[in-house]
């Protein structure tokens, strides 16, 4: 099973990244999980301008990053959309590349992975409104994460010792969110394929 893990920010210095690679870490335990990153930093997406709603356009091409970009989240059985909070919402960076899709998340699971002073509780919400607009399926534990980052997971994707032995802590409820996905993957793709 494909699972993807949407880097959600692109900006200079982003903590994004360190936080979605100790998510990529965590899965890669599972060695049932083919786990990849997908940095929206690695597709060049215009700001989305075209004539007609993507899921409504028989007519529609796609080309250059765009189609890169599509073609590679439909190759995921199940995802973890990562995004910080931003202005009490998702980043723009995020909304603008979910406004591109389709079909490609249709029956497929999505959690939510969130950071900022409230965990980024006000962007998950958002979020989980526009994948499932998406045709996403939302599974029912998402991680917010309200530590600093910088002193709690290292630029590789480390937890520190204390946040990983803490019960009821962001490591449970990674591990957590990674077995619901786990769980609603194989079915929905088994589902899929019937
Ligand atoms: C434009 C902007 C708006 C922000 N708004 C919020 C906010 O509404 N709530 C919050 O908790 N943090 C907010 N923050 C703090 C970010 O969540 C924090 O800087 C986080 O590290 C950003 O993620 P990134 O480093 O991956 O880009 C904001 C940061 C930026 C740059």
């Amino acid at each position: 099973m494909n699972l993807q893990i949407i880097v959600g920010s692109t900006r200079v210095g982003r903590r994004s990244l360190q936080f979605s690679k100790w998510i990529e870490k965590t899965a890669k335990e599972n060695k049932n999980l083919n786990v990849e990153l997908v940095d929206l930093i690695d597709y060049d997406l215009p700001m989305f301008n075209e004539p007609v709603s993507p899921r409504y356009n028989p007519d529609r091409k796609l080309e250059g990053d765009v189609k890169k970009f599509l073609e590679k989240l439909a190759k995921g059985d199940a995802y973890v959309f990562v995004t910080p909070e931003y202005n009490h919402s998702l980043s723009g960076v995020l909304k603008n590349a979910l406004d591109y899709i389709a079909y490609e998340l249709d029956k497929k699971p999505a959690a939510v992975a969130t950071h900022g002073s409230v965990g980024g509780a006000r962007a998950a919400e958002h979020l989980k409104m526009i994948l499932s607009e998406c045709r996403a399926v939302i599974v029912p534990i998402n991680l917010h994460f309200n530590h600093f980052i910088d002193s709690n997971i290292d630029e590789e994707g480390n937890l520190i010792k204390d946040l990983k032995e803490l019960a009821y802590g962001p490591h449970t409820t990674v591990n957590t969110m990674l077995e619901e996905l786990t769980w609603y993957g194989q079915a929905l793709k088994t589902a899929r394929e019937q």
